[in-house]
């Protein structure tokens, strides 16, 4: 290759198509840890699958990281679900609640989002609880529902031990949340409390969830080939279809379908070290300064709470070694979130050569004099970061697919890194068809609003199994 830069020449850095020549050598050498091979790749499948085994398995349950709770849930839609359920959904910074109509092969929603004020996050647990009452009061009020005792949907997207189809108890806090007298406590129960302390609202909790089965079920209602349900939004989690026989932690009768979802928790993969071979020093900072520091390692290798931060620790690093824009504007990136993954986003949508959007962010920052070597460099960054969040999400999901050895699977997703940035599922299906068994056919199926519909979805498979055993 005559024409190539002696950068990509080196091959110690290995000859990658995608990386633009004029990205500056040092910049692409610190970077490098960040580009993960397939060799690393499968390795990290292999270490993942060890932790779902150790998860699934009563003896090693108890220790294990990557938890593997059952849902209760066992039957997928089969496109006859019927009637009119509330829904709740509590997982990122805004709370929403739904008035789902499903009429049997289609679905009408009503949505109100309230945001959760980071006051509430981390204050007591009877507030949030409250909160959430009175959201769902004003909004049941709205819809002209305040009287009717409508069946509900609680879509609680954080790590749950789940006893029934009704109580869940909260195992942790995760995406900066952190209320007090929650954890080891039956949250069905505490939402129950908190309507009963207001006393004008009529619900019936029929189904707790994660937002990871909402997702799942959201698509089967869809397309009955899906198995798998993943989210890649501020958190990252994933569940899938497992045989009932496999999931020793689920003590239940067979009920027919012989299987069970698995909300895998796989956020809290690598937590005891086993990812460390991976993690950078960015990593170690980005962890660092949150509020969980040490535990949910893998999703914050992963998920739109930690990317921007990543970004931004990067550009700074590379400012202060005089790399990027000359090296000034140090204290433009040297506040907590200053970069945002949006922003990232945005960064990636620029046509090759183009130049014009990764100006403007950069120019909204404060920057004042940007080359196009630095619009480069920080687009290469920004590739760096998502792409290896997007390539450990594809490892995930052939982890899964190889586990669960059917030929055919729909994997629904759900979750803004998903969903906005221009390049993830691409580099997702890429990655997949790389490592992936070729006898193996999937799709990957954007969920439309899975925590919403999939909580109703569960409530009236549920109500169909009751009526189907009576
Ligand atoms: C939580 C999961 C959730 C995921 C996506 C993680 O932080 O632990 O329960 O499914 O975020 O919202």
């Amino acid at each position: 290759m005559s024409t190539c830069r002696s950068q990509i020449c080196n091959p110690k850095l290995g000859l990658d198509d995608w990386i633009d020549p004029k990205v500056t050598l040092s910049i692409r050498q610190e970077m490098q840890k960040m580009i993960l091979d397939n060799e690393t790749l499968k390795v990290i499948s292999a270490l993942l699958l060890d932790n779902i085994e150790r998860g699934l398995k009563k003896d090693t349950h108890p220790k294990s990281i990557v938890k593997c709770f059952p849902t209760y849930v066992q039957d997928l839609p089969d496109g006859t679900e019927k009637g009119k359920f509330l829904a709740l959904d509590l997982g990122g910074t805004n709370f929403r609640v739904l008035l789902v109509e499903l009429d049997g092969t289609n679905c009408n929603i009503e949505s109100k989002i309230f945001a959760v004020p980071l006051d509430i996050m981390t204050g007591p647990g009877e507030r949030l609880f409250d909160h959430i009452a009175e959201c769902l009061a004003q909004f049941a009020f709205e819809q002209g529902v305040m009287d009717i005792r409508l069946p509900l949907g609680f879509t609680w997207s954080f790590p749950l031990i789940q006893k029934g189809l009704t109580v869940g108890i909260a195992e942790r806090w995760t995406k900066g949340f952190s209320c007090s007298g929650v954890i080891g406590n039956d949250v069905v129960q505490l939402l129950n409390e908190a309507i009963a302390r207001r006393g004008d609202i009529k619900i019936d909790v029929c189904a707790i969830l994660n937002d990871t089965t909402g997702t799942l079920m959201s698509c089967a209602y869809r397309n009955p080939d899906t198995r798998v349900g993943l989210i890649l939004g501020t958190g990252t989690n994933g569940c899938y279809v497992e045989k009932q026989k496999n999931a020793e932690m689920f003590d239940e009768p067979d009920m027919g379908s012989g299987n069970v979802i698995i909300n895998m928790e796989m956020g809290a993969f690598g937590d005891d070290g086993c990812l460390d071979f991976i993690r950078t020093d960015i990593d170690l900072a980005v962890d660092a300064q949150c509020i969980n520091a040490g535990r949910q390692l893998h999703e914050k290798l992963i998920s739109g709470m930690y990317l921007g931060e990543m970004v931004r620790y990067y550009i700074l690093k590379f400012i202060n070694r005089g790399l990027l824009f000359g090296g000034k504007g140090a204290d433009l990136f040297s506040k907590q979130e200053s970069f945002s993954t949006k922003e990232m986003t945005q960064v990636e949508m620029d046509s090759p050569g183009s130049y014009k959007i990764i100006r403007e962010i950069l120019t909204k920052i404060g920057l004042t004099d940007v080359s196009d070597e630095d619009c480069i460099n920080v687009r290469f960054i920004c590739e760096c970061v998502s792409r290896r969040a997007a390539h450990l999400a594809a490892v995930v999901l052939v982890t899964v697919m190889h586990k669960m050895g059917e030929k055919r699977v729909v994997v629904g997703i759900d979750g803004s890194v998903y969903k906005y940035h221009p390049h993830v599922r691409r580099y997702m299906i890429q990655k997949i068809r790389e490592l992936l068994d070729p006898s193996i056919k999937f799709d990957l199926m954007l969920s439309e609003d899975g925590s919403g519909i999939g909580a109703a979805l569960v409530a009236a498979v549920a109500a169909r199994k009751r009526r189907e055993m009576q």
